[in-house]
């Protein structure tokens, strides 16, 4: 298959056949508050088999996993400061966790098998509580065989609400996915290729936006909407570009920004969301899309078909959502810690260690090996970093890959360290680009041993994992 959505851009629209019809998301579940210790949660997450229409009509239906039936998973929606309770119960025939991507919790409900829990077995049931802190667009996702897992459907986006919702006339969450589809529209089984390990990932061949190739929504000329942006795809990067529309940024990753920012690009890196506040500019009867814009074609993947306007006089500036009370940082003070991204095609490994042994590539490549953090790949018994709890630490990350990386660290926010000491936006996932080298700083909140990986995860897979333990 190939990504088979109407192309875009430059005038591209003549195709347009969208109807007025609003084409949602699974309908949100929102499980009952905790009381007490750790009741028996309400919302049940099942992943399991599941067979779902997500090619075109015209294609068969295709065989995946997912959570409760559903892909992307349900939407779970919460107000910030509200108790989190759900239950696993695992319906695959492998072990499964499931990770709360970019949310600040207690250790032992990260999702991390070895880490935080033992693994679920088929069959088995795990139940998670924690408090949701911080208001934004997170997402969960199986950290077990991840690379197969999240790949053949199992994610879902969690949002938590502010107190205060903002002046929008609705707010949308658009799950991005990129799938590796057969001719009829199966999943490719194809998880681990060395050629996916040791270059860009298992990048598809077709895009969903919340399970479809042609979402759709309508709205009213001049509508503000807020869009959260959720990319699950395990390997592609995307760039979205508006037409008919303008897009302030007000938050990465679930944190606000200080100050909403107007984009003409966006770039959603494996694991990163985005928040925008979207005023949609195409006149009544006319169409405000979303592309896709690649190397050798743009597509839509997301259209509103307008109706009549929808109020006289367009909206001021958005305001700046409110922040999350994050820890700061001590930068002055702040330990350093170097990461050095080697390996890949083109930059192979000569050698590095893996499971307590040098190995060289050959070895390493008959292990699946093929990237490495400071030499090591895979995960080291020693972590990355010992910090304490409140104490800053700054990673210095070099990537000599001929690839980017979408860096993870969990249970953390961390800003950039940019020219003169200036800091980007606080982020749980940063995409660092082949030969770029960043830096880091967080402050450490919470003990446990946390994991900081590649999401790409074909390249999590083949070696790029690390961990920082926080005592
Ligand atoms: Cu979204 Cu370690 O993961
Ligand atoms: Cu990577």
């Amino acid at each position: 298959m190939t990504l088979t959505r109407r192309s875009v851009l430059a005038g591209g629209a003549a195709c347009l056949v969208a109807p007025w019809q609003w084409l949602g998301a699974a309908s949100p579940v929102a499980p009952q508050a905790a009381r007490g210790t750790a009741p028996a949660p309400d919302l049940v997450l099942t992943p399991g088999p599941a067979t779902l229409q997500l090619a075109p009509p015209d294609y068969p239906a295709t065989d995946v996993w997912a959570y409760n039936g559903a892909v992307p998973g349900p939407e779970l929606r919460l107000k910030q400061g509200a108790e989190f309770s759900a239950r696993l119960t695992n319906g695959l025939s492998q072990d499964t966790t499931i990770h709360w991507h970019g949310v600040r919790l207690p250790i032992g409900m990260d999702g991390v098998p070895g880490a935080s829990q033992a693994p679920v077995q088929p069959g088995g049931s795990f139940d998670y509580h924690f408090t949701l802190r911080d208001a934004g667009t997170f997402w969960y996702h199986p950290h077990m065989a991840s690379a197969e897992q999240v790949a053949r459907g199992l994610s879902g986006p969690l949002i938590v609400e502010e107190a205060d919702a903002p002046d929008i006339d609705a707010d949308v969450t658009l799950v991005l996915d990129d799938w590796r589809m057969t001719e009829t529209a199966q999943i490719h089984d194809s998880f681990g290729a060395f050629h996916d390990l040791s270059h860009a990932g298992r990048l598809g061949n077709y895009v969903t936006v919340n399970g479809r190739d042609d979402w759709t929504r309508a709205v009213h000329s001049g509508a503000r909407l807020r869009l959260r942006l959720v990319n699950t795809a395990t390997a592609r990067v995307f760039r979205l570009r508006p037409r008919d529309m303008v897009l302030w940024v007000v938050a990465l990753d679930g944190m606000p920004l200080e100050t909403p920012q107007i984009m003409d690009e966006l770039v959603l890196g494996p694991a990163q969301r985005i928040d925008v506040m979207a005023d949609i500019q195409a006149d009544p009867n006319g169409e405000a899309l979303l592309a896709s814009v690649e190397r050798d074609a743009s597509f839509v993947v997301a259209a509103f078909p307008t109706g009549p306007k929808a109020r006289a006089a367009a909206r001021p500036a958005p305001r700046a959502l409110p922040p999350n009370a994050l820890p700061a940082l001590d930068l002055k003070r702040a330990r350093k810690v170097a990461l050095v991204m080697d390996g890949g095609a083109m930059r192979g490994l000569s050698s590095a260690r893996y499971k307590g042994q040098q190995m060289d590539m050959r070895a390493l490549a008959t292990a699946g090996q093929f990237w490495a953090f400071n030499g090591q790949a895979g995960m080291s018994d020693a972590p990355l970093a010992d910090v304490a709890v409140g104490e800053t630490l700054r990673i210095g990350i070099e990537n000599r890959t001929a690839f980017a990386h979408a860096q993870h660290l969990h249970g953390h926010h961390f800003r950039a360290v940019e020219a003169e000491g200036h800091l980007g936006p606080w982020r749980d996932t940063i995409l660092v680009a082949q030969g770029e080298t960043r830096e880091i700083a967080f402050t450490a909140e919470e003990p446990g041993d946390w994991m900081f990986h590649c999401h790409m995860l074909s390249h999590q897979m083949a070696g790029m994992m690390t961990w920082i333990r926080v005592i």
